[in-house]
């Protein structure tokens, strides 16, 4: 698989009335091309925030102060501005949870569309652009593409307005396409309707996504790998399907328990107690260990350092993962192939078991 975008230790500072503070801690992130990545935590866990970071969209009080955002041999956050608006919307679009917030509700739904060919391509042939416009609105399937150009924002639907969202996002083919909760304000008829746009624009123009959502279902059906965000940091990141399988990190235990027939947490639905705390409050040691029934003192004084299988696919950042994995390897005396594979998963067992 070729990585398209890599982040490495990615740290976001915010300067606020609190003073500075940490909005983004230590990010390490893959995206693979082709394949899709959900970025799954409860609000306020910092997804927004390190697509942005990624994008180099920050607010005027963010700074990155740590690592690197890697793109096709460039590090993204070295890039000035004026670079980076070549990127955006030509090889990394993004789309946000509400349309009407990335759309200008003054401006023609076609002088939108055609802004990005105007001002990436250097297009200024009125009827080209017409034509270019129609076509991209064809192809998120908005019904009757050439009546609509003149239209304003306010005059579409929910989903619609969507649609002319991802219209402007993929009208350039990008590589990566990242999507900021681009169904949460949807009802779930039209939710289906844009995952299924998306999954085919994907599939025909083999682009990468990366996926943020709160829903567990969703990302299962849709994605292919996930990285699970608490407290401004990843906690946990996998193939989907062997993270929810076999979760190792408390808190992705305890989100799956909370989800109905996800993974194996049919009979008993828990919320996880407590709540995350804001940026100002974070512990010393782990962020989750006020809410995690496997916390030890040495949780409470040091940040789990990040523990690695199956080549580094896997990764964990919990003492305790990290303590039965290896108790779990031990007696095989080899950290390699199948045995390697057990241990993990008598590990990622263990830590299930403790949880529920
Ligand atoms: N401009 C800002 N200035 C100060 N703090 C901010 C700013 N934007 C976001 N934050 C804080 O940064 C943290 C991470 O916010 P972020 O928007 O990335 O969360 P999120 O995981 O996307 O949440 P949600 O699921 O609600 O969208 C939150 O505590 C939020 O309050
Ligand atoms: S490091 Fe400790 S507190 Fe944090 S998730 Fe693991 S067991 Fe829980
Ligand atoms: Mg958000």
């Amino acid at each position: 698989m070729t990585v398209l975008l890599e982040a490495k230790n990615l740290t976001t500072m915010l300067r606020g009335k609190q003073g500075v503070v940490t909005a983004v801690d230590n990010v390490s992130l893959r995206v693979e091309a082709g394949r899709s990545l959900a970025l799954v935590g409860e609000s306020g866990s910092g997804k927004s925030m390190t697509c942005n970071t990624l994008l180099g969209l920050l607010p005027s009080n963010g700074r990155v102060v740590q690592g690197e955002v890697r793109y096709k041999g460039r590090d993204l956050t070295r890039l000035s501005h004026a670079e980076m608006a070549k990127i955006r919307g030509r090889e990394i679009g993004m789309i946000l949870q509400d349309a009407m917030t990335s759309l200008n509700p003054l401006l023609t739904i076609g002088d939108q569309v055609a802004e990005i060919f105007r001002v990436h391509r250097g297009i200024r042939d009125k009827a080209e652009l017409r034509r270019l416009s129609v076509d991209v609105l064809e192809r998120v399937k908005i019904p009757a593409a050439l009546e609509r150009l003149d239209s304003y924002p306010f005059q579409f639907s929910g989903g619609m307005r969507q649609r002319v969202s991802i219209a402007i996002n993929i009208a350039l083919s990008p590589q990566l396409l990242i999507c900021d909760e681009p169904t949460t304000a949807l009802d779930v008829t039209v939710q289906l309707q844009i995952l299924k746009l998306l999954r085919e624009l994907q599939q025909q123009r083999n682009m990468a996504l990366i996926f943020v959502t709160h829903d567990l279902h969703l990302a299962s059906q849709f994605c292919d790998d996930v990285a699970i965000m608490y407290g401004g940091r990843i906690v946990e990141s996998g193939p989907i399907a062997d993270v929810f399988a076999r979760p190792t990190h408390p808190y992705t235990a305890g989100l799956l328990r909370a989800v109905p027939s996800l993974g194996r947490y049919e009979k008993r639905l828990e919320a996880i107690p407590g709540q995350q705390p804001g940026l100002t409050e974070w512990p010393q040691g782990c962020r989750f260990a006020p809410r995690c029934p496997l916390a030890t003192q040495q949780c409470r004084d040091q940040y789990p350092d990040w523990f690695e299988w199956q080549g580094g696919a896997r990764r964990s950042a919990c003492w305790q993962t990290m303590q039965m994995w290896t108790q779990s390897a031990a007696p095989r005396g080899n950290e390699t192939g199948d045995a390697d594979a057990d241990a993990a998963v008598n590990g990622a067992a263990r830590v299930r078991r403790e949880v529920a």
